[in-house]
């Protein structure tokens, strides 16, 4: 069955107020575009089309007037509400008549990533097809993430959320491919001390089966967090620095569509028209006429 995609993008995000008291937290500009199209272009570039948006309630509609259903993408998006932030591992029990049976990788709406290989490692995930994978990050600050703790082989012996003493240095990314057993798995899930159902506690139900795989993402890749209002500058200075280096566009929904084929050059020039007083506009038309010059 073909991969759907869930991005989760609810949250309080507390630790951004009083910004994110009328705006959730994911539409926020991260330089020049919404951080929620940098992960709906990683879960692209997995070649997933199916992707539900899971929101809370007095977000939804933002996010509707944001993407609309996803076509002039090449996607089918659905929203999907969260009542409460309960937790990570809730997003499959609301996502499960969704994925109707389906794999599904789910990828955190204030995540992004970047690094030269991205696409290859999403779709060697999305290859697998059963178990879980997902993606460990060196970082200096791992206690504030679920941590792997690795045993002397190497070999995964668990995971642990914000540990005070972190076991290991690689934090797990909110990225996860998993099988389509996981809505069978979440509900099996507790509430945590913090009243949550941790996305740690579904993947230590993987790692008990021997059916999850750790990948590690190497120093050449961006990971990065848009949580408080240090990293959120910063994301927007990283993605501005480099794309105007290269000329080229980080999380860019009309690009991976049109290279993956899913829109036409016509649906292409549309979409520029559209935002023709952008440079987002004017890089999405030097799209058109560097596809014509290759
Ligand atoms: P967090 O950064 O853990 O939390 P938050 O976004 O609510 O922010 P804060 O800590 O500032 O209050 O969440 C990580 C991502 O997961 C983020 O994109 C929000 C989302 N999320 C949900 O959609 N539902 C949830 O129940 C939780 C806990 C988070």
């Amino acid at each position: 069955m073909t991969r759907k995609g869930i991005i989760l993008a609810g949250g309080s995000g507390t630790r951004l107020y009083p910004v994110t008291i009328g705006v959730s937290k994911q539409i926020l500009p991260i330089y020049d575009k919404p951080m929620i199209y940098y992960p709906i272009s990683v879960l692209m570039l997995a070649g997933i089309r199916e992707i539900a948006v899971v929101t809370t309630p007095q977000d939804a509609e933002q996010f509707r007037r944001a993407l609309g259903d996803g076509s002039r993408w090449g996607l089918s998006l659905s929203y999907l509400v969260q009542p409460r932030p309960e937790g990570l591992a809730q997003a499959y029990t609301i996502a499960e008549g969704f994925l109707d049976g389906a794999p599904s990788a789910m990828i955190l709406g204030d995540n992004i990533f970047f690094g030269h290989g991205l696409p290859d490692i999403l779709r060697a995930a999305d290859r697998r097809a059963a178990g879980g994978t997902i993606f460990g990050y060196r970082v200096a600050d791992p206690e504030r993430y679920g941590v792997i703790d690795y045993d002397t082989a190497g070999a995964v012996r668990a995971i642990v959320e914000k540990p005070a003493r972190a076991p290991s240095p690689f934090a797990v990314t909110g990225l996860y491919f998993l099988d389509a057993t996981a809505p069978e798995r979440a509900r099996a899930v507790r509430p945590s001390a913090r009243g949550e159902l941790e996305i740690v506690s579904l993947l230590e139900s993987y790692l008990a089966d021997g059916a999850l795989t750790v990948e590690t993402m190497g120093r050449g890749f961006a990971w990065l967090d848009t949580g408080t209002h240090g990293s959120l500058l910063d994301a927007g200075n990283f993605v501005r620095t480099l794309s105007e280096r290269q000329g080229q566009q980080v999380g860019c929904p009309e690009e991976i569509a049109f290279l993956n084929g899913w829109i036409t050059e016509d649906d292409l020039a549309a979409q520029a028209r559209d935002h023709a007083k952008s440079d987002y506009g004017t890089y999405l038309m030097g799209l058109i006429e560097r596809a014509a010059s290759d």
